[in-house]
């Protein structure tokens, strides 16, 4: 499978992000705990050169807890001020705000050394369509605020959600595309569902998905589908699942393709467990 994409709209995305950028003092960059390094955008170290940092592991729900917490090591080792959220049920919410400060702690001693006093620290969130951005930001603000959805170019005027006396945040969130070079996080990303899944066959995807839960969570299918215990081909596998779940075609043929999107729905969702598909 060849995971290159490039989808029309990135440029327009990308130079609103750098017109946005000019204006704020953080940057929240927005990944997804299930594939940190997949749905991080290199570009983004050039785009928040000179800004602050916080990095938020969001859908920490759907990822395996353990592996959660390496990347918050990991991340912090870095120098990176770390949060995991739940961006739907709102848990991990709370901590945002003081992560915020703590990460723009050196900009605020600055300030105050010049004299600055009482000026808001502003800031936005960026990451990869899908991630999270919307979701989050509305959890924020505990309204409906930003536009959910990927919809580059919607902004009319710049809306800031004031969080504090000391802290505004643009409820426009910066979309950057992933990196697609590298062909196992262009997998990961189609894995999670944020590439157009039109893309694809949807059994091919099944086949690679169920060859990484193999390297990654050997008992996962079949805690999940019994017919599949003892089975190592991925085409076996798959034609399993689709005769436990009924997905027949005439003649009783095993339908790969219908088997293949509900397992993958089904790993989206999370309904095979939480499930990381990159570590540190
Ligand atoms: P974006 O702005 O970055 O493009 O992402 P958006 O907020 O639109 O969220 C994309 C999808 O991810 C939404 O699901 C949203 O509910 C879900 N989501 C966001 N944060 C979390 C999280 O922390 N955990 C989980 N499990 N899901 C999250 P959707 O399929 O578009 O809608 P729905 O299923 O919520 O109705």
């Amino acid at each position: 499978m060849n995971f290159q994409w490039y989808p029309g709209h990135m440029t327009k995305a990308r130079r609103m992000m750098e017109e946005n950028i000019k204006l704020i003092d953080l940057l929240i960059e927005m990944l997804d705990a299930r594939i940190p390094m997949a749905s991080r955008n290199p570009d983004i170290d050039t785009l928040g050169k000179n800004k602050s940092r916080l990095v938020i592991l969001n859908k920490a729900d759907l990822a395996d807890p353990e592996v959660n917490q390496q990347w918050i090591r990991y991340f912090q080792e870095q120098g990176a001020v770390t949060v995991e959220v739940n961006s739907k049920s709102g848990d991990g919410i709370s901590k945002i705000k003081a992560a915020v400060e703590e990460a723009c702690k050196a900009k605020l001693e600055r300030d105050r050394a010049r004299g600055i006093i009482n000026r808001p620290v502003r800031a936005m969130v960026a990451g990869i369509p899908n991630v999270g951005k919307s979701t989050m930001i509305n959890a924020i603000a505990g309204r409906p605020s930003a536009k959910t959805g990927n919809k580059p170019g919607v902004t009319k005027g710049k809306q800031w959600i004031r969080l504090q006396k000391n802290l505004e945040l643009l409820d426009t969130p910066g979309i950057l595309w992933p990196k697609m070079e590298d062909q196992q996080l262009g997998l990961h990303i189609a894995l999670i569902g944020s590439m157009n899944d039109e893309l694809f066959a949807s059994d091919d995807l099944a086949f690679e998905l169920i060859k990484e839960l193999q390297q990654k969570y050997p008992l996962v299918l079949e805690q999940r589908f019994d017919a599949v215990k003892d089975l190592q081909d991925p085409i076996e596998i798959l034609q399993a699942i689709a005769v436990s779940r009924g997905c027949l075609k005439k003649g009783a043929e095993p339908d790969l393709v219908k088997a293949g999107s509900i397992l993958i729905e089904e790993f989206r969702s999370g309904k095979l467990g939480r499930l990381s598909l990159e570590r540190p």
